[in-house]
């Protein structure tokens, strides 16, 4: 879910309206606001796109200079009117919004109503207004603290009273909140786009902190009610690359942007004179280096996909076992985290509820964590012993496709550092892949010049109801998220296998005419790959391949051929995960979908 909050000289309601908009990619199920009116607290709330709520507030406009507003991916009670944010106590003087999940409410729930509470909701949310109204007892801040005493599980919330409208309070637990400061105004967000179009200065709370904010103050607090001095940081993304740049979709904005977040990411991180990576970022030292015997990799989604090629190739690269898990798992399976185990978690958002917990019950066993993480300041960022940025910039779209292949990078550096360290790879073959690493974003560049092929494939794979991904070694990883891409924005179903399974079973739903998209970019596997190729075309499947440039084989064997750059074997899902990113776009596209907010889905999950 997505919060904003603003109090100040102007009128509130334009500013919550945008803020929602710039946060539509955190859940658009419904939205509401709640404006401080010289009639006193009004709300506007309805279910369905911020759109809807804009028209209903173009028809009941709210003026007032205080306001919060929310726009909702729904987790308890479903989207409907009722449900969706703010909510309000009976005497409807208090108003919240709320990210995250209250898991005590039940609880508290049977308790108000005892008190006499009627509840409107089906919303865990709705507990907190009551709680709080309970509690005032002519002082907000107290009766806030008081309330969220009661409260356990995540929850970033803001309120927003008639009793004293002239203060909007924000409180943080394990989910993101960040407050804006400008002059004679301030703002609250959950997320830094939300308000960067009115300040660049933010302080991003803590758990466990609290800030009231005024129009020319902001104070912080803990729950105990202590003051707390923090840094104000100043955030230089440059807006533009936060919009839409012109592009028809922030997906496809982002999918053309991987030739410069390849660059940022490498940027300073490989040193020509002494041909290998540097990263002084790393608190890790290279003695702690050599005693690590066991690596974890744990994330969700499209994180996941990347951590199985960092599988891959930290293991190929180093000889040091490595474990994947989903993040959900990982933390439920008791996993055997000895001394020396490094645990790296994967995470374009940092806020990722699944991840963060994964990495929690790492810590408490006393593994070293170290995130990789697209967002600074975020609580994965912050939780992790150490951290490596990719530098994707602001990923919108909720298919992620830059993340995913700044993180490739980022764990290919880490990958070919850890072998530094350890000396388990040659120096010519390093400095031969730092080369081909650094040739990427030129290929890149030229690949997406033309891609009318892949539009005219996907044009025609629109209309299939089912699809197959094949490929072996890595390029199985990255059938993986080529698959889950076309799943998330076009809804066509579509499995992933090793090449060499899918005779194993899943044969039986080849039929005249299923397309199989199979992937052979590893050039070792190649004679294999065709054979499974041969399989499915003998039970009538219609291939797509996706090979290197000059593949003459392929060209034989498959119907269409989609072709790639050459590159390193390690370095193939770099290139090759790009034209699938493409062919769901436009798959997607063609079925009218809505590309950047898929049905369902919402950009950072921050409940379990
Ligand atoms: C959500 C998104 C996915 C994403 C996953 C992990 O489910 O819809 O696209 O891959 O979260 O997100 P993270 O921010 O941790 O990489």
């Amino acid at each position: 879910c997505g919060i904003v909050g603003y109090i100040g000289g102007r009128n509130s309601q334009p500013i919550l309206l945008e803020g929602l908009k710039k946060l539509e990619y955190r859940g658009y199920d419904s939205a509401g606001v709640a404006v401080h009116t010289l009639q006193g607290l009004h709300i506007r709330k309805t279910k369905g796109r911020i759109q809807e709520l804009e028209s209903q507030l173009e028809h009941q406009p709210l003026v007032g200079s205080a306001g919060i507003g929310h726009t909702r991916w729904a987790t308890h009670g479903k989207p409907s009117d009722v449900n969706s944010h703010p909510h309000t106590d009976h005497s409807m003087k208090i108003s919240v919004v709320h990210n995250g999940i209250i898991e005590n409410h039940m609880q508290l729930r049977e308790e108000l109503e005892q008190l006499g509470c009627t509840f409107l909701s089906e919303t865990d949310t709705e507990v907190i207004s009551h709680l709080i109204a309970h509690y005032y007892e002519g002082d907000l801040i107290d009766a806030v603290r008081r309330a969220v005493s009661r409260i356990k599980g995540a929850y970033a919330i803001a309120v927003l009273s008639e009793h004293e409208p002239d203060k909007l309070i924000a409180v943080r637990w394990a989910s993101p909140l960040i407050i804006g400061v400008g002059e004679g105004e301030n703002f609250i967000g959950s997320d830094i786009p939300a308000i960067l179009e009115h300040t660049r200065d933010v302080y991003i709370l803590s758990d466990g902190e609290m800030a009231v904010l005024s129009c020319d103050r902001v104070e912080l607090m803990t729950l105990e009610g202590n003051f707390i001095a923090k840094q104000l940081l100043r955030i230089d993304w440059d807006m533009m690359r936060a919009e839409k740049d012109g592009y028809d979709h922030y997906m496809l904005k982002e999918i053309a942007e991987q030739p410069r977040a390849y660059r940022d990411t490498m940027l300073g991180r490989i040193d020509g004179d002494s041909h290998g990576i540097v990263l002084p970022e790393l608190q890790l030292a290279p003695e702690q280096i050599r005693q690590i015997q066991h690596i974890h990799m744990v994330a969700c989604g499209t994180a996941y996909h990347a951590a199985l090629v960092g599988k891959a190739v930290i293991e190929r690269l180093t000889r040091i076992p490595v474990e994947i898990d989903v993040a959900s798992e990982y933390r439920y399976r008791q996993p055997i985290i000895r001394e020396h185990t490094l645990v790296i978690a994967v995470s374009q958002s940092g806020e990722t509820a699944d991840t963060l917990a994964a990495m929690r019950e790492a810590k408490l066993s006393g593994a070293h964590i170290l995130a990789i993480t697209n967002v600074v300041g975020s609580s994965v960022a912050r939780e992790a012993d150490d951290v490596l940025f990719t530098w994707a910039g602001p990923e919108i779209a909720v298919a992620s496709t830059k993340a995913y292949t700044s993180q490739l990078i980022v764990i290919y550096m880490l990958a070919l550092y850890l072998s530094q360290c350890l000396n388990t790879l040659d120096a010519v073959t390093r400095t031969e892949m730092l080369a081909m690493m650094e040739r990427l974003p030129v290929q890149i560049e030229e690949m997406l010049e033309d891609t009318r092929r892949v539009q005219r494939i996907a044009g025609e794979l629109a209309e299939c109801g089912n699809l197959f991904f094949i490929g072996r070694g890595l390029d199985y990883m990255v059938a993986l998220e080529a698959s889950l891409k076309l799943k998330e924005i076009s809804y066509i179903h579509s499995e992933a296998y090793p090449a060499g399974e899918l005779k194993h079973g899943s044969l039986a739903l080849i039929e005249e005419g299923t397309p199989v998209i199979a992937l052979a970019t590893q050039e070792a596997l190649l004679e294999k790959t065709i054979s499974n190729i041969k399989e499915v075309k003998a039970r009538g499947a219609y291939v797509i391949g996706v090979a290197l440039e000059g593949n003459m084989d392929m060209a034989k064997t498959a119907d269409e051929v989609i072709y790639v750059p050459r590159t390193h074997p390690l370095l193939t899902p770099a290139v090759s995960v790009i034209p699938l990113q493409l062919l769901a776009y436009y798959a997607a596209l063609a079925r009218g979908n809505d590309v950047d907010k898929p049905r369902n889905l919402a950009k950072s999950v921050t409940v379990e």
